[in-house]
């Protein structure tokens, strides 16, 4: 499945709408088919510059045009209230895909209408680096060669996966939206406790690092599931093993990582 024909229309040029640009840019879609609606003149100058697209202030610079597809990537608290022009640009047949955190399927039938092809997805930070992985979820009245076009436009930066169970995105929300902070998180960690060791400060947060992403890499490469990874690296009395024997205890890390990622989920249907 391709990436849709233009024109698109990308509403809300940050870190994430960026990230998606450049992607599409990467691979082919032409930049006089992106058109980018961002309020912060220092921004759009940059994506002028960086991905060689139109961007206007407002959506009223773009009155006339009939986008096959709407992007929203605006933070989700400024949504509702920045939507309004949108549904006058975009036709019954434009495709709005949302990327807004814990903005539902129903609130944007409600802002667009019910009988338009509305994909929400949920994708992550790695996608600046073309690494992300991301959720979709169609309304019902979204016709197959759609989803395809939605998923072609987050398969530009990285993996994809759809569920037809809106509720889930929640716990997607808490897995892989938050789970880049977390695998952060352990680096930093991991640097501290080796710092608490006594090795230097660089050295330990290099180590740590490096180890991160190197297992990372490991694991994308290797047939061989996480769990055995882990066994491969832990001989039986050896010092992985004394290391593990804390980790896995009843209180080790399942347990406070299901705290975290139930936390995480409580929150996302709190804002939704
Ligand atoms: N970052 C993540 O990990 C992540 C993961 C999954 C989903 N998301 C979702 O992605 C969306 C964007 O997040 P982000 O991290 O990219 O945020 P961001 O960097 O703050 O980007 C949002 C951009 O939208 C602009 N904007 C504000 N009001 C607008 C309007 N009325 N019309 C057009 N553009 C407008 C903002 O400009 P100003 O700065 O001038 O206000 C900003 O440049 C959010 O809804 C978030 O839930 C993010």
């Amino acid at each position: 499945m391709g990436l849709p024909a233009g024109p698109l229309l990308l509403v809300g040029g940050g870190k994430m709408g960026e990230a998606l640009l450049a992607g599409w840019r990467a691979a082919g879609m032409a930049g006089s088919d992106v058109f980018v609606v961002e309020p912060d003149a220092a921004r759009r100058a940059a994506l002028v510059a960086r991905h060689d697209v139109r961007a206007e202030a407002t959506a009223g610079a773009f009155a006339g045009t009939r986008p096959r597809t709407i992007v929203i990537a605006v933070k989700p608290q400024v949504l509702e209230a920045a939507m309004a022009p949108y549904r006058a640009l975009g036709g019954r047949d434009t495709l709005v895909l949302s990327i807004a955190a814990g903005k539902t399927l129903a609130t944007l039938e409600a802002l667009f209408g019910a009988d338009r092809p509305i994909v929400r997805a949920m994708p992550n930070t790695p996608a600046a680096v073309g690494r992300g992985i991301s959720v979709l979820c169609a309304n019902a009245v979204t016709p197959p060669a759609r989803r395809g076009e939605a998923e072609a436009l987050l398969a530009a930066v990285g993996e994809t996966a759809w569920i037809e169970d809106e509720a889930l995105l929640h716990a997607v929300t808490a897995l892989s939206g938050g789970g880049p902070a977390y695998v952060f998180l352990l680096i930093e960690c991991l640097a501290a406790a080796g710092t608490r060791l006594g090795l230097p400060e660089d050295l330990a947060l290099r180590l740590a690092r490096t180890t991160v992403i190197g297992s990372g890499e490991l694991a994308r490469l290797s047939p061989e599931p996480p769990a055995t990874l882990r066994q491969n690296v832990t001989s039986p009395g050896g010092t992985t093993q004394a290391a593990l024997a804390v980790l896995l205890a009843a209180d080790g890390l399942q347990p406070l990582v299901d705290r975290a990622l139930a936390a995480a989920a409580q929150r996302s249907r709190e804002l939704a």
